[in-house]
């Protein structure tokens, strides 16, 4: 079992959140950036299949989801797939360069709701990436946990 650690995984409300998505849009591939302990993407994975990126290889994670190691900003052009959700908890500061590895590499498509945590709490740190998606998808802030945007082409 993964021990549940408050202030690194998402929210717990959050995840719910992303579990009723993965349901009611029959979500087939998540892709996270930032596994930390696995929490997340091991919840997640009992609904879905989940590739999860992480640069830190201290971690032992259970089965049932792919970790691919290394840092995202050069695991991204790597991955040669789409997604149906994306979910971005790495470094703050770098979720703008995510989204747009994301795009260059056609890892986003139509129809891919991408989930970024940390919008409220982090506001600062992630504005850049916030107008952004508010310019250039449909895109708005959710109020629970930490502060989630969700946005769609
Ligand atoms: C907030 S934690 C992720 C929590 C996880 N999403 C969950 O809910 O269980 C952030 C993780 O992102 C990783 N990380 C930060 N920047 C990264 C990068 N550029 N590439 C890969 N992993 C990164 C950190 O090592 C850390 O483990």
């Amino acid at each position: 079992m993964i021990h549940y650690d408050p202030k690194w995984n998402l929210d717990k409300n959050s995840l719910e959140f992303i579990k009723f998505l993965i349901k009611a849009f029959n979500i087939k591939k998540v892709l996270e950036i930032g596994t930390y302990n696995g929490y997340t993407a091991h919840e997640l994975s009992k609904i879905t299949k989940v590739t999860s990126i992480e640069r830190n290889q201290n971690n032992t994670y259970p089965e049932g989801f792919q970790v691919i190691y290394g840092d995202a900003l050069t695991v991204i052009p790597t991955l040669n797939s789409t997604f149906d959700l994306i979910l971005i908890d790495a470094t703050k500061k770098e979720y703008i360069e995510y989204i747009k590895l994301l795009e260059k590499y056609k890892i986003i498509n139509n129809n891919t709701i991408i989930i970024a945590d940390n919008v409220i709490s982090h506001k600062n740190k992630v504005q850049n990436y916030l107008d952004y998606v508010k310019e250039n998808y449909h895109s708005f802030t959710l109020d629970i946990g930490k502060g989630l945007e969700i946005s769609k082409k």
